[in-house]
């Protein structure tokens, strides 16, 4: 493993894409999961292994009660594993500062998008970034890119978030989770309450991102839309207890 580089470097294909080598960003390994207050034999998630690369983006699908939201509960170090564990650019959760990581590495999208309603779109990202330790000079600024890299236009900046269709709610949500440049973005059903139109659209930039920007995307969701949009597709069932 000694000289193993990763994403160090970026070459471009013949039409001028960026092209980044894949790597395993973060592992499922056996992963099983009971919460404190279920019976000793239930479990909301059993056995379950799966690997996520960069640059690409994921669904994760199955029905109600099939563990997806414990999942990525999980996966972003809220709650440890009850066997198995996950693993994040080669090192276990376990062993790792998890408020750090939820500070660095992983930014959270939600269904209904968790955003301060009577702040403007640029204050709710900067509240991200000052509770994330963000040190920037021009946060107004950075805020305004980031709108712009969701498809945003800075006009958006001042508007209160309460006056925003969902759509641009959700975009501010994403604009929000990529703060502080995370290398997963992990979405709860982000476009539950969205049209197909906009759900699509919505899907159209995390595949930006995973695919120009080398991000690892994973989506929960139970849209077929959704589905055929993205580059794999992982299928929770439910536990038989
Ligand atoms: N806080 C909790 N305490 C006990 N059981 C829970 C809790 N949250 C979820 N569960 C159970 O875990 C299973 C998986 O739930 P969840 O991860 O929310 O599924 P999904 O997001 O796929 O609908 C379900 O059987 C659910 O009832
Ligand atoms: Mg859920």
């Amino acid at each position: 493993m000694a000289n193993k580089k990763k994403n160090n470097y970026v070459s471009k294909d013949n039409l001028g894409k960026n092209v980044f080598p894949k790597d395993i960003i973060l592992s499922i390994k056996n992963v099983s999961y009971r919460y404190n207050d279920a019976k000793e034999d239930e479990f909301a998630l059993k056995n379950v292994n799966f690997n996520f690369e960069t640059g690409k983006v994921y669904a994760i699908r199955g029905r109600s009660g099939t563990g997806k939201t414990t999942l990525l509960s999980l996966i972003s170090g809220l709650e440890k594993c009850t066997e198995g564990e996950v693993i994040f650019d080669g090192k276990s959760l376990k062993n790792m500062n998890l408020d750090k990581y939820r500070n660095s590495d992983i930014g959270i999208v939600f269904q209904s998008y968790n955003l301060l309603p009577f702040m403007t779109a640029s204050e709710n990202i900067i509240l991200s970034m000052d509770a994330n330790g963000l040190k920037i000079k021009n946060k107004k600024e950075k805020a305004i890119e980031l709108m712009r890299k969701v498809g945003l236009k800075e006009t958006y900046a001042d508007r209160k978030v309460l006056r925003l269709s969902g759509g641009e709610q959700q975009r501010v949500a994403i604009a929000r989770s990529l703060s502080y440049n995370p290398k997963i973005i992990i979405a709860d059903e982000p476009t539950g309450n969205l049209d197909k139109q906009t759900e699509t659209e919505i899907l159209e930039i995390f595949k930006k991102l995973a695919h120009e920007e080398n991000k690892c995307v994973i989506i929960v969701t139970h849209s077929q839309n959704v589905c055929d949009g993205v580059d794999q597709i992982y299928d929770l069932k439910k536990v038989k207890n």
